[in-house]
């Protein structure tokens, strides 16, 4: 083959798609990124994390009619920014988009965005939903339009850069920025775009391009609450600088709901005058407390590696065992200090904080 004949045939843009029981929108996407890239040698990866609804068959079906369609299907694994990571990864072409699988995001911008990068204007395009003055109008329910809002507000404060939707899951970068930050991105979360603006060694030259987030026909979506969690430890991780590890964070942030429930079950059972002694009520609300903590970090911090049925109880015990043990820690080291150095306030939060690591460590490797 002639060289020319061999850049001819390569593909310049490689769109990653991410899907999870998506099997409906896959031809429709197809067929809308064909009308929308004409003349441009584009390639389309959907990664799929084994929908049980056979995403992955539907694509490898529309794969053997369109050699431009390919499928990486992942099994024993589930994460967006993963599934995203893996695919822009498996590129060759000099340019890398994500989109939607579900065709919320218009795929009339790519060509935009492509020429924003062929002209060297900027390393990274980002589709904003932010530009436009009704942008966001459709889409999101109120909830998640105020969410989406506040989130952004708290990833400028850390990227101190001022992309105005650095949350979208919609952008196009040169296959180096990935290439650049891809050891340093966190496979769990949604929040791609984020994650590489505040790993890539170097700043980014960004531009954004308005567009008007669709509403979802079919499936849904499969943001929920633990996705906002994680979103959280990620700001605050990327605000230590890597130093505290994501799923600590979690864990401390699910260890403060526990806090909460304490106080919480303290004022009901006093409220509701129990027939208990003052040490019987604390006792009580510590152990809601202490299996609630033990439920969400189940279903939250330990998503992936979520105990079930005899798992779960036989967990549930050595989590507690753990975290009796750890408020001795916690007593001990602030009994301790506090009769070397007489400043109480010192030796509580040192105590707490030995406490609070040795509940996550301990539970990381002898629960989950
Ligand atoms: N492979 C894989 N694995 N794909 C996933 C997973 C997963 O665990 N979870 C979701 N997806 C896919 C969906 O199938 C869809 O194609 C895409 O990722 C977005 O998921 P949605 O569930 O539709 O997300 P959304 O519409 O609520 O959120 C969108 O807006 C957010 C901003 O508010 C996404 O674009 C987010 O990336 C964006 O941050
Ligand atoms: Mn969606």
């Amino acid at each position: 083959m002639a060289p020319s004949e061999r850049s001819a045939s390569a593909y310049e843009l490689t769109i990653v798609s991410p899907t999870f029981n998506e099997r409906p929108n896959i031809r429709p996407l197809i067929a809308k990124l064909d009308a929308a890239l004409r003349g441009i040698h584009w390639q389309v990866i959907f990664v799929d994390d084994n929908s049980p609804d056979g995403t992955a068959e539907e694509v490898k079906a529309a794969a053997r009619e369109d050699s431009r369609v390919y499928c990486i299907r992942r099994v024993g694994r589930r994460g967006l920014a993963g599934a995203v990571l893996e695919g822009a990864l498996a590129s060759a072409a000099p340019f890398v988009a994500v989109i939607d699988a579900d065709l919320q995001h218009d795929e009339t911008l790519l060509p935009a965005m492509l020429e924003v990068l062929r002209e060297d204007r900027a390393d990274m395009v980002v589709a904003s939903r932010y530009l436009e003055p009704e942008g966001l109008s459709t889409g999101l329910s109120p909830p998640r339009q105020q969410g989406s809002r506040l989130a952004t507000w708290m990833s400028r404060k850390v990227l101190r850069n001022d992309v105005s939707d650095p949350v979208s899951g919609y952008f196009m970068a040169r296959r180096a920025v990935w290439d650049a930050s891809a050891h340093k991105l966190s496979t769990e979360g949604f929040k791609v775009l984020f994650d590489i603006l505040a790993s890539h060694p170097e700043p980014l030259r960004v531009s954004e391009l308005p567009y008007k987030f669709r509403d979802r026909l079919a499936g849904e979506s499969k943001l929920d609450r633990r996705v906002v969690i994680e979103y959280l430890s990620l700001i605050l991780n990327k605000a230590t600088n890597d130093m505290i590890p994501a799923r600590a964070i979690m864990f401390a942030l699910v260890g403060s709901t526990g806090f909460l429930v304490n106080v919480g079950v303290v004022l009901a059972l006093d409220g509701a005058h129990a027939p208990l002694p003052f040490w019987g009520v604390q006792l009580t609300a510590a152990m809601v407390a202490m299996t609630s903590n033990y439920l969400i970090n189940n279903a939250v911090t330990y998503q992936d590696r979520r105990r079930k049925g005899l798992a779960l109880l036989s967990g549930y015990v050595r989590f507690c065992l753990l975290c009796s043990a750890g408020l001795f820690v916690n007593v001990a080291i602030a009994s301790f200090l506090d009769d070397r150095l007489h400043a109480a306030i010192l030796a509580g939060v040192a105590g707490a904080l030995f406490g609070a690591v040795w509940n996550y460590v301990t539970t990381a490797l002898a629960v989950w």
